[in-house]
């Protein structure tokens, strides 16, 4: 018989253990992550198209296995991709060796120092529903240069009958795209199963609250909701702010 490592039965007997945190859903995710198409690298594009073309220095809060944090190597001279997850960083690390301008660190967003006016890019990308939404947005806003960008894409709550509008107009879409990006309707099913075990605490907020607090914090933000469940803000930091 062979005796192998099993990422699904290590996230298993963990779950079983111990009250999994954020952290350590993400340890397991990315135990069966292959780099594949998803919901948010569908966005990168449209992300990439609001960095500025030149930048000395970008930031990834919450850069997973550093898919972004690698586009945005080709607009900067030094790109860190922040992560609390020991497992997501190994993986970004070993999927970034061919980018010598990426570094990669272990780090809690909530209490990194962020150096003030620093960033000429600032990016997260499908985390801020696990960070203090308001408090982040202001430490990211004053980590940024004047002419620096921030740039979130994060998933937002979408219940009832506008949810279901959207839930009927997006999931075709939705279907359509994975068949052609990754060849299968469902993803595999160990990666089904670690992001089910991680949704069970998912909050997200709703939209309209996130446009309160962008105007509050980032005045004159623009807010957009996208079909696959996922809303962006993009703000281009003035002077004086
Ligand atoms: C859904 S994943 C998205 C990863 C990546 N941005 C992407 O688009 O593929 C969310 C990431 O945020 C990280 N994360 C969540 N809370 C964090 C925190 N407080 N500090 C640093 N990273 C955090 C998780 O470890 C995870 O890798």
């Amino acid at each position: 018989m062979a005796l192998g490592f099993s990422p699904r039965a290590f996230c298993v007997t963990l779950a079983a253990f111990t009250m999994p945190t954020v952290r350590e859903d993400f340890d397991c995710i990315a135990l069966v992550s292959n780099g594949e198409w998803n919901h948010n690298s569908h966005y990168h594009e449209f992300l990439l198209a609001h960095v500025p073309s030149r930048c000395t220095q970008a930031l990834d809060v919450g850069c997973g296995a550093g898919a972004f944090a690698r586009l945005l190597a080709a607009r900067a001279d030094h790109v860190l991709g922040l992560d609390f997850s020991p497992q997501m960083i190994r993986l970004a690390r070993e999927r970034s060796r061919q980018y010598p301008n990426v570094e990669f660190q272990v780090a809690d967003a909530m209490t990194w120092a962020f150096p003030r006016e620093h960033f000429d890019c600032i990016a997260s990308i499908a985390t801020f529903h696990h960070l203090p939404f308001e408090e982040m947005l202001a430490k990211m806003r004053d980590a940024l240069k004047v002419g620096g960008v921030l740039l979130i894409l994060d998933l937002h709550q979408t219940r009832g009958l506008s949810g279901f509008f959207v839930n009927v107009l997006a999931m075709p879409v939705h279907l359509a795209l994975r068949l052609v990006r990754t060849g299968r309707l469902r993803s595999r099913r160990e990666a089904r199963e670690a992001w089910k075990q991680h949704g069970l605490n998912d909050v997200y907020l709703p939209l309209a609250q996130v446009r309160r607090l962008c105007a509050r914090v980032l005045p004159g933000a623009e807010v957009r909701r996208h079909l696959l469940w996922r809303c962006s803000i993009v703000w281009r930091k003035e002077a004086g702010r």
